[in-house]
């Protein structure tokens, strides 16, 4: 007998789990992921970062440690961030030879070396001002940023990175840091461009994490304003021109039309930066009961994929890892 009224059962489709498994049409798996990790100067530190609960600034002695649990858990790369003791206006920490990142990166290379080290590019830890690049005039100065950021890029890759990534929203840091990294001979090493980065509020969790709160003023003239849609392929444009290998969108959540616009417009691996607010705020409301935490965080993965991610960069890999293995 046929139905008497004229309308589509849907319903057909979500009737059993296994049914629903059938028709799904996005997955999560473990090799979508980089988990960021901050390394601290000093010795035997595990300390855990106050606005984010199962984070930890780590130092180096414990960094073996942590790339063996996160190859357990089948994670295979992570970004590094470092917090430094000492810091000045040139924020030299970050293109030292033995820089906090360098330091750990060795470590990693030599201990673990199928873990994938991706050097996050940036002179926002290092700087006593704690902007990334350098002032002059209350300003930072673009050009004079360039060529710091260069030579950062070229200290990692000799270290041993695996991937550069450049974070600072300098206009022109793709081209700078290829051809640095080319001269140097890292023709090899790819650059994961922070293509479009917003001048985000999301951020700030990271700030205590890295110690990398500006000191005066803020970061709207480098980064972009969060109103702004086309700005982002412009963006995006201009370090596919230059170069780029891979393209973040950052943060994740809020701009999750951006990253289906630079999904649909280029054809670099994408990747969502799933920020440090986006994994206080579901902790926050976790640890008071009012969601549940593994259901909000799957649910909000599995969106930034819908929407044309590649990759996630997420303080929420080692969760996922395990619920994933459960
Ligand atoms: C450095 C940098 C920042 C983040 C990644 N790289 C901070 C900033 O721009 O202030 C933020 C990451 C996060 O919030 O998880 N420029």
């Amino acid at each position: 007998m046929t139905n008497e009224w004229e309308f589509k059962r849907h319903r057909r489709l979500r009737s059993s789990a296994a049914m629903r498994s059938l028709v799904r049409e996005n997955h999560l798996k473990v090799d979508d992921f980089i988990y960021p990790i901050f390394i601290i100067e000093g010795e035997n530190i595990k300390n855990e970062v106050p606005s984010m609960p199962g984070i930890y600034q780590l130092s180096l002695d414990h960094v073996k440690a942590e790339m063996e649990e996160l190859q357990s858990l089948g994670i295979k790369a992570v970004m590094l961030f470092g917090v430094p003791n000492e810091k000045d206006e040139q924020g030299s920490g970050a293109f030292v030879e033995n820089g906090i990142v360098q330091q750990a990166t060795r470590i990693i290379k030599k201990e673990v070396p199928g873990m994938l080290v991706v050097a996050d590019t940036c002179l926002c830890e290092y700087t006593s001002h704690g902007h990334c690049g350098v002032i002059h005039n209350h300003d930072v100065d673009n050009d004079e940023s360039l060529k710091l950021l260069a030579e950062t890029a070229v200290s990692q890759a000799d270290a041993g990175a695996d991937i550069i990534a450049p974070s600072n929203m300098m206009d022109g840091f793709v081209t700078v840091i290829r051809q640095a990294l080319d001269e140097a001979g890292h023709q090899n090493i790819p650059i994961m461009s922070y293509a479009v980065k917003y001048a985000s509020a999301f951020y700030g969790p990271f700030r205590d994490a890295a110690d990398s709160t500006p000191q005066f003023g803020d970061r709207k003239t480098y980064q972009m304003d969060p109103s702004n849609r086309r700005e982002a392929l412009r963006e995006a444009e201009s370090d596919i021109e230059e170069g780029a290998d891979f393209l973040i969108v950052k943060p994740a959540l809020s701009f999750l039309d951006i990253v289906r616009d630079v999904r649909n417009h280029f054809n670099a691996p994408v990747v969502a930066y799933n920020v440090s607010g986006e994994y206080s705020m579901v902790k926050a409301a976790a640890m008071n009961g009012w969601v549940d935490e593994k259901e909000l965080v799957l649910e909000k993965l599995t969106a930034m994929k819908r929407s044309g991610a590649d990759l996630i960069i997420s303080y929420f890999a080692k969760d996922v890892a395990k619920w994933l293995q459960g």
